[in-house]
């Protein structure tokens, strides 16, 4: 089922629509690099990040992302807390400041799911210490302590032992993790309090309160800077013609947030805050099945019920409100299992899963740490090269003398920022394709070796590609290395090594088949009714010694038509041979929900500052783009002449929007061993 939400993500967030034509020919409207995140969350994500540009982003020394934690200790309700940077059997630490002047942090701490997610998913060698940044301290703690107890007494009490809970203040914790929530910047979601400030002529102060938007990617609407005229809407569950122009002031029950949003939209109100009634806890709005396809397009948030605003309606006296963010410290930063301290990224919506993602990240890292440091031959292509407009970044690379007696390639790449905070990071999604060319008078010269998308604004992203079939693409021994993005990105720092390696070191050599030949199939294309027509079979005969061949493809859909295709479609891509056998390639979790939050297992980078949560036509927000990779000697004549014919459909029929057709990228092969 196709959501209302993706329609937003096109016209008002511009993540992925616009930004994705990577052949276009000028820029998409949003790629005016940061100003664009005044219009997409104005006014409320930029308080805590506005001119970055021209400020320093580093913040005092020794306490960067990537710099070593010291040794620290505090106090908790079950002793004293110790940290050691000399400890080599540690677990990912996550901190996190809770302050219930955030709305945003009540939530994650009210909201059932969200404890249930982080008994059900904070992986087991993650310890999180949970400090309060407020004078009530001690009941905090209590009070955290006993929410985690409640959601647990239904299981999961295997993690009660992992949560550290202290009584200390951060301001009074006398060590150095104040600095560091202190000295983070923070923009995004889950840090700033965000706020209403109701103010009417009869007070002689404004009356302020904590406030939290409707779900991130459901409602179309935003919140301006000038003041608002709030009207008393009932319960908002039946239209009200008077509060036409003005924000309705609406109570939570009797109806959906959804029918309440809706209805008051349709009445003509500029804006909903929804309050909670009295000792109720503020809820994370959001649609639910259906009514995620019903877009909506004025800004909402829930507030806590106040009496002197309650009274003043009552009374007929006028209430205006106005929307505002305050700076805060960080709310989380964390220390990973190599003692490093880390960002936590962009938590989308108030729940304890993105404090799991990001500890199931730290895993992958480890592992991937680990996989490095096996033996290999390694040649460096990119140390931190600058990669931005039309060259991108480009080296030229002596290959070792011996690297076709390897039938590994694998490619070690990694996307930093120009600094070391993620605010310093590109904003915006864009595929990422590495072209290498040896002999320029092959047909091998400049074709794809490798490709990913970069994440949201996170510079985290480290990846190994296993591109093994192409090692024929290095057919001399000095070779071009070009890596790019759309010209119009923000900057990235890319990192890229070869490793050459055996694939089974105590294996017997003789047993193993070489790639000696790649044969280039269909390129991919606008993917509109005539996007099939545009493929005619290919027929070939297999070169002598071959003793198998497979088919390799590296496909991704993007765009959106009103299908949402091909982003956020299902399509399938189908390789015909012999006019007799499918080899099928179907992006099944395109469009889902968490269909990339997945696959934070495999790399994807978590908590990046967009939806990267939903799953896409054969990628993921900042993840590599796996090869497809089929053995098809069986379905051949080793022989006689064989053909391919490929295919690529939506739903299991041709592709025919209507409007704004999407498009594949696509390279296909077929690699010959021997
Ligand atoms: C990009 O667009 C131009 C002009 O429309 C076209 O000639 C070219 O083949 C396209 N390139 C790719 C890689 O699709
Ligand atoms: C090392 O870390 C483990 C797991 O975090 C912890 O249980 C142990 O007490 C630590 N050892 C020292 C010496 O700090
Ligand atoms: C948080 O604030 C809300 C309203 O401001 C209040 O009802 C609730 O009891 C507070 N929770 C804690 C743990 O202080
Ligand atoms: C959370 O509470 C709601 C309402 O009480 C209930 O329907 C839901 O099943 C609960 N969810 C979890 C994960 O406990
Ligand atoms: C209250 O809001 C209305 C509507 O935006 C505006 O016209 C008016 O000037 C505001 N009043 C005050 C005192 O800010
Ligand atoms: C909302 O505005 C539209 C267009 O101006 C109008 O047709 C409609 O009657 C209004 N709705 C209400 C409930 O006033
Ligand atoms: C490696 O080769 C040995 C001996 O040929 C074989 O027993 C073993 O299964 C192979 N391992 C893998 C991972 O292929
Ligand atoms: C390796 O394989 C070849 C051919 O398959 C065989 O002749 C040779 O004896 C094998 N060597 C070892 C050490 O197994
Ligand atoms: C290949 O797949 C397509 C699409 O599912 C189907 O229409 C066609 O009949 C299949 N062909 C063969 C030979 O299986
Ligand atoms: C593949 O097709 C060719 C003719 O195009 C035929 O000679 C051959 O037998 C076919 N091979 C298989 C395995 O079906």
């Amino acid at each position: 089922m196709f959501h209302s939400r993706f329609l937003l993500l096109c016209f008002y967030l511009l993540y992925f629509c616009a930004a994705f034509r990577v052949n276009a020919t000028s820029p998409p409207r949003n790629a005016k690099s940061s100003d664009n995140l005044h219009h997409i969350d104005s006014p409320e994500h930029n308080a805590g990040s506005t001119g970055y540009r021209g400020r320093s982003t580093e913040g005092l020394e020794g306490f960067e992302p990537g710099d070593v934690a010291p040794a620290f200790k505090v106090q908790t309700l079950n002793g004293v807390f110790q940290y050691s940077p000399q400890n080599d059997s540690r677990s990912a630490l996550i901190v996190h400041a809770f302050t219930n002047k955030s709305a945003f942090l009540e939530c994650l701490w009210t909201w059932n799911e969200s404890l249930s997610d982080l008994l059900k998913y904070l992986p087991a060698n993650t310890e999180v210490l949970l400090l309060s940044l407020d004078d009530t301290a001690q009941q905090d703690a209590l009070w955290m302590k006993e929410q985690v107890y409640t959601a647990a007494a239904h299981g999961g009490k295997e993690i009660l032992s992992r949560l550290h809970f202290s009584p200390i203040p951060v301001f009074a914790l006398g060590n150095w993790l104040p600095r560091v929530l202190y000295s983070w910047g923070c923009g995004g979601h889950n840090c700033g309090l965000a706020q209403v400030l109701f103010s009417s002529p009869d007070w002689s102060a404004p009356v302020i309160a904590k406030r939290l938007n409707a779900r991130y990617d459901w409602l179309n609407g935003r919140w301006g800077a000038d003041p608002y005229r709030l009207l008393d809407a009932g319960d908002g569950c039946k239209p009200v013609a008077s509060v036409k122009g003005a924000v309705a002031w609406v109570s939570e029950g009797g109806c959906s947030f959804f029918t309440k949003i809706k209805t008051m939209a349709e009445s003509n109100a500029t804006g909903v805050l929804v309050y909670a009634l009295p000792g109720h806890p503020i809820q994370d709005m959001n649609c639910l099945g259906d009514d995620c396809s019903t877009s909506i397009n004025i800004p909402a948030s829930m507030v806590h019920i106040e009496p002197s605003v309650m009274e003043a309606l009552r009374k007929g006296n006028p209430v205006n409100v106005t929307i505002q963010v305050t700076p805060s410290p960080n709310f989380f930063f964390a220390i990973n299992q190599k003692g490093a301290l880390s960002e936590m990224g962009w938590f989308l919506y108030p729940s304890f899963r993105f404090m799991a993602w990001q500890a199931q990240w730290f895993i992958f890292n480890e592992a991937l740490q680990e996989h490095l440091s096996q033996p290999a031959v390694i040649v460096p292509v990119f140390d931190r090269h600058l990669m931005q407009g039309e060259t991108g970044a480009q080296a030229v690379v002596d290959l070792p003398e011996d690297f076709m007696d390897y039938d590994i390639l694998e490619l070690d790449a990694s996307l930093s920022c120009p600094g070391r905070r993620d605010e310093t990071c590109a904003h915006w999604d864009h595929t990422v394709q590495l072209y290498v060319c040896c002999d320029r008078t092959s047909p091998y010269c400049n074709l794809e070796l490798g490709r990913w998308i970069t994440a949201f604004r996170r510079g985290t992203g480290h990846w190994l590609t296993d591109v093994s079939p192409l090692i024929p693409l290095l057919n001399d021994k000095k070779c071009v290395f070009t890596m790019k993005t759309v010209p119009w990105a923000m900057p990235w720092m890319t990192s890229l090594q070869l490793r050459f390696s055996h694939s089974n070191q105590t294996g017997n050599y003789s047993d193993r088949l070489y790639p000696f030949k790649v044969m280039s199939l269909f390129p991919g294309g606008t993917f509109d009714k005539d996007y099939n027509s545009r493929y005619q079979e290919i027929k070939f005969t297999l070169p002598a010694s071959t003793k198998k061949v497979e088919l390799y493809a590296v496909i991704t859909a993007h765009g959106s038509d009103e299908n949402f295709c091909g982003e956020f479609c299902v399509t399938s891509h189908h390789f015909l041979i012999n006019r007799s056998i499918n080899n099928t390639l179907v992006f099944e979790t395109a469009g889902s929900p968490l269909g990339c939050a997945m696959r934070v297992f495999e790399g994807a980078v978590p908590n990046e500052h967009g939806t990267w949560l939903y799953g896409r036509g054969g990628w993921c927000d900042g993840l590599q783009v796996d090869p497809w990779r089929t053995d098809i000697t069986s379905q051949l004549d080793m022989s006689g002449t064989n053909s391919v014919l490929y295919f690529g459909l939506f739903e299991g029929r041709n592709p025919d929007p209507k409007t704004n057709p999407g498009y594949i990228i696509m390279y296909s092969s077929l690699v010959f061993y021997k």
